[in-house]
């Protein structure tokens, strides 16, 4: 029988119903009159190794955030892995510099330190490293190249490289909580910094340019209104006690996915990168052999999964192909990840063993059909 595959995100607890009647009850629904918003700041960013927190009504904002206070701007380049969601470029465009696109390794499909290598120049500010589908990417060779290392770590939500949290692996990390990410609370964003200055900045820059002290009507500094609310704060905060075993159970999945595709020739998940010391299952990444299924294309092995009642998802097509990414080098890699690479999605992973098992039976059945 088909499975019934786990809603994202789960049904609120008591205690979120209570947080948020209390911030409702409360009248004081901005972060700049009540505390809901700066009280999760301070417990989520503690949790991922960073002394200060900013919430944002994005993930997308919150790089922003952290490019414009590492003095990112018009005339500057930040180099970005191919193979990401795009809002890790158009968070560069936002910022008004130019979005470098750099290729990824083939074995984990994380950013190459190589290839960023290969495109630093004198317009280059930053290096984005994305914790892609949840393992932290090589941020030790990253900041060994001297240039402030982003964490784009919206798919890594208690994610762990060396036994160090993602939040504390660069100069600055930011967070999605965006309906699909490991922790939501249907939109937002954080920006982790362990950087006194980078905050202070970070947090003028989303209060319309105010001062921690200053007036209402004081800005020293540009900014726009780019603050959480409350309710979002009160919806995040009880989740930062779930997360741990939401991660153990797509962990569990993962296991189970693995090695249920082992009798699956042409599926096989992508390796992790060495280093991981958690990975939090955002997605599970699988390499599509075509050549194994009978030569059908990855649409066409989507296709029929679906009709099996597996929803797989296509993943990223390489930005290296956008008109508003510069790509100075041929990005392969990313390239041929498009024809390649099939994600099973967190909520997939959150099924219990033999659920998750059934990807790899439904692909057993594809690929033989493929094959006759
Ligand atoms: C790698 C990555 N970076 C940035 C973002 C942007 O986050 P948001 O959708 O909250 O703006 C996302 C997710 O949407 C993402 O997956």
């Amino acid at each position: 029988m088909t499975p019934q595959w786990p809603s994202w995100p789960p049904p609120p607890t008591d205690e979120q119903r209570r947080a948020l009647l209390r911030v409702l009850d409360s009248g004081r629904w901005g972060a700049t009159s009540g505390t809901a918003t700066e009280e999760f700041a301070a417990a989520f960013a503690r949790r991922a190794g960073a002394a200060h927190g900013v919430c944002t009504v994005n993930g997308t904002v919150a790089l922003f955030l952290a490019l414009r206070a590492l003095g990112v701007g018009p005339g500057d380049e930040v180099i970005v892995p191919a193979y990401t969601f795009v809002a890790s470029a158009t968070a560069v465009v936002l910022a008004g510099a130019v979005p470098v696109a750099a290729d990824v390794t083939k074995e984990t499909l994380h950013l190459d330190p190589v290839a960023v290598r290969a495109l630093i120049g004198p317009r280059t500010k930053a290096v984005m490293a994305v914790h892609l589908a949840g393992a932290p990417a090589d941020t030790e060779a990253l900041r060994a190249l001297g240039l402030p290392v982003v964490e784009d770590a919206a798919q890594a939500h208690g994610a762990a490289r060396h036994g160090r949290p993602a939040g504390s692996l660069g100069d600055v990390a930011c967070f999605s909580f965006q309906s699909g990410k490991a922790m939501t609370a249907g939109e937002g964003g954080i920006v982790v910094t362990g950087d006194r200055a980078l905050y202070e900045r970070v947090w003028a820059l989303h209060n319309v340019g105010r001062r921690p002290q200053g007036g209402w009507y004081d800005h020293p500094e540009m900014g726009w209104n780019l603050r959480m609310t409350e309710f979002q704060a009160a919806l995040l905060h009880p989740q930062l006690t779930l997360l741990d075993g939401w991660i153990d159970r797509r962990t569990r999945g993962a296991a189970a996915l693995a090695e249920a595709l082992g009798d699956v020739p042409g599926l096989d998940l992508v390796p992790v990168l060495s280093g991981t010391t958690r990975h939090t299952w955002h997605l599970a990444m699988l390499r599509y052999d075509s050549g194994a299924f009978g030569g059908r294309p990855k649409a066409e092995f989507l296709a029929a999964m679906a009709a099996e009642g597996v929803p797989l998802d296509a993943g990223y097509r390489s930005l290296s192909r956008l008109p508003y990414v510069t790509s100075p080098a041929p990005c392969p890699v990313a390239e041929a990840a498009e024809d390649s690479v099939v994600w099973v999605r967190q909520s997939m992973l959150m099924a219990e063993g033999a659920a998750v098992a059934y990807v790899a039976r439904a692909s057993r059945v594809v690929r033989r059909r493929f094959r006759r």
